[in-house]
């Protein structure tokens, strides 16, 4: 009997689960109905997506695949990508603060003693620092530049039907109109090359960065998605795919980083520094020599009347 009532439970659960997937991230776990969709942020904390009906913020997908590493849970995005990219975020993955609407705080730490501040997309624009570094404000990136490659394809690819194309593909897989945003599109036919600027104009709440984070694991074939094939734009009756993405990102204020141009003036600085303490030593040892002669004469000569 009881073995009756667990087999039904079941089938009621799995049967729910089924009616209710999360389309929009594919480790979510829901239940309903009413639909209810969570996903593991840490060990503590399961974030609520409600119904999956939008993207999920790249501030959780970080922090859940950072949750899915620590737990040898796959994610194949730590250990053998499928494709190698170079990232323009040279840092990776990391394990970030969210506030509570999902946006990345402007101050990351990775759970160490070590912080630094990132923009809108959660990615380092600072120096990093130690816990007392200030981060005043999220910086807001407006402007995100995808450059994608396609694959080998047996016909060339119209440039001028390929904006519409892409908006179009854009705008069914990304869930919004990405229309407005997309300011100009390039094609580089030898390179096989599609740079993709995507724009926001001032205090629209358009999330980019999720988009592209989205669109970064859907070309490196990690998709986010569930059961969602594969990004494709359709120019021409010709199907493109796209095999690498790089993504740059430009901030309403210019990132901070200092590195590169201190380094030459840091090193001059230790340089002078070793010098003088190397010359402080000089002479400290020869007036030390110097002293230590006198006092010799002056005991021999009190020495001298005995
Ligand atoms: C964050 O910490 C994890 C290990 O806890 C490490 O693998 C990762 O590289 C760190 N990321 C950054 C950006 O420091
Ligand atoms: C797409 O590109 C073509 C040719 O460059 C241009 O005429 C057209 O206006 C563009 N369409 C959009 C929606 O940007
Ligand atoms: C997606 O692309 C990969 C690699 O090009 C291919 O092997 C796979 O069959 C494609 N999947 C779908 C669902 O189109």
């Amino acid at each position: 009997m009881k073995m009756w009532i667990a087999v039904f439970v079941a089938a009621f659960v799995a049967g729910a689960a089924a009616q209710c997937p999360c389309n929009t991230m594919k480790w979510a776990v829901c239940d309903g109905p009413p639909c209810q969709c969570t996903l593991q942020l840490s060990e503590s904390l399961p974030q609520s997506l409600g119904e999956c009906k939008n993207l999920v913020s790249k501030c959780y997908l970080m922090k859940a695949e950072m949750y899915r590493a620590r737990t040898g849970q796959s994610t194949r995005s730590i250990e053998g990508k499928p494709v190698e990219t170079a990232f323009v975020d040279n840092d990776g993955i990391y394990d970030p603060e969210c506030e509570n609407d999902g946006k990345f705080k402007a101050k990351q730490c990775n759970n160490t003693a070590e912080c630094w501040c990132v923009n809108s997309a959660g990615v380092r624009r600072t120096d990093k620092g130690d816990k007392n570094i200030k981060c005043e404000e999220l910086v807001e990136t407006y402007w995100i530049r995808l450059q994608l490659k396609h694959k080998p394809v047996a016909n060339s690819v119209n440039a001028n039907n390929l904006n519409v194309s892409l908006v179009n593909a854009m705008n069914q897989r990304y869930l919004n109109d990405y229309s407005s945003f997309v300011k100009k599109v390039q094609y580089d036919p030898s390179a096989r090359m599609i740079v993709v600027d995507v724009e926001k104009p001032p205090r629209n709440p358009i999330d980019l960065p999720t988009m592209a984070y989205y669109m970064e694991k859907d070309v490196k074939v990690l998709p986010l998605f569930l059961n969602k094939g594969n990004f494709t734009v359709n120019v021409d009756s010709q199907s493109l795919q796209m095999e690498e993405i790089l993504v740059y990102y430009v901030d309403e204020k210019p990132p901070t980083f200092t590195m590169k141009h201190l380094s030459g003036g840091i090193i001059a600085v230790i340089v002078v520094v070793v010098l003088a303490v190397v010359i402080g030593l000089l002479v400290l040892f020869f007036t030390r020599k110097r002293l230590s002669k006198k006092y010799n004469k002056a005991q021999q000569r009190e020495m001298d009347p005995m």
